[in-house]
């Protein structure tokens, strides 16, 4: 089998070089870290179900007009997606308070905001990716007031559907993080939603029983990851069946 020339690895991540010009394989690994890479384990089949459930999320946005980067599901492991250039900043909406918002309030975590709140973070490991105001950002150049306003309208989107499809399944949505890219047209930039949806990057409550089914339960050492995710994906319908006996002879090359 042809050799594929890696262009990056992440934390959860690894990109490819895609078959065709402007696209980029994701392959979803199964590391999990948490506290800026401090606290770090292999969790065996995270991968695949992230990989699945960003497919089934970014598919979904696709359907109702909400671009992102997302072409097609290749394997277990891998997705196919528009190469983007990132904005270099994670892009964060809160419905009701948490994590960092919860400390730096001093706000109980579980209290409902009075709207969905969006902020971004500087997308920079070394300096734990810090919270910045949109003035930094337009100064800084990382992004321009139009791109503010479109990326605030397409986060409010996502967590429109996002909150919409897990209260669906008994599923409160607390919080989000998203990625945004460019790409050119002719021209034109157009903005769209890249990296993950997953379980990774949302807070995701039972709403009876408050239950956390995202990656706090890592973060915080609340049980099984796994078993969390799967419950996630088996609510949605996304994943049949057991997914570490799935996840077993599927790695390519
Ligand atoms: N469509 C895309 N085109 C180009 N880069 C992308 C695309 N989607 C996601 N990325 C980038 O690919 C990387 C994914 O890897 P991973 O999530 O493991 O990174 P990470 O360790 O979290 O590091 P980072 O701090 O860069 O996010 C991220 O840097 C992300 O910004
Ligand atoms: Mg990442």
């Amino acid at each position: 089998m042809a050799r594929r020339k890696k262009l990056y690895e992440g934390k959860a991540k690894i990109l490819y070089e895609g078959p065709e010009p402007g696209t980029i394989v994701q392959y979803f690994k199964d590391d999990a870290t948490a506290f800026n890479a401090e606290k770090r384990d292999v969790i065996e089949g995270k991968g695949v179900l992230n990989n699945r459930l960003s497919e089934f999320f970014m598919k979904g946005l696709n359907n109702i007009g909400v671009p992102t980067h997302f072409i097609r599901r290749l394997n277990m492991r891998e997705q196919l997606v528009r190469a983007v250039e990132i904005v270099p900043l994670e892009i964060i909406v809160r419905n009701f308070a948490a994590g960092s918002m919860a400390k730096r309030l001093g706000l109980e975590e579980g209290t409902q905001l009075p709207r969905p709140i969006v902020e971004f973070s500087y997308k920079n490991d070394e300096l734990g990716d810090p919270l910045v105001p949109e003035e930094y950002i337009i100064a800084f150049g990382w992004a321009s007031q139009q791109d503010l306003d479109d990326i605030v309208a397409l986060a409010l989107r996502v967590n429109d559907f996002m909150s919409g499809m897990m209260m669906g399944v008994g599923i409160k949505l607390v919080d989000f993080k998203i990625e945004v890219g460019r790409v050119w047209e002719g021209d034109y930039q157009r903005l769209l939603v890249a990296d993950e949806i997953s379980p990774d990057s949302c807070r995701l409550w039972d709403i009876e029983t408050g239950q956390k089914l995202d990656k706090d339960v890592f973060r915080r050492d609340l049980g099984s990851l796994t078993d969390a995710y799967t419950e996630v994906a088996r609510r949605l319908g996304v994943m049949p069946g057991n997914v570490s006996q799935a996840s077993k002879p599927t790695l390519i090359n």
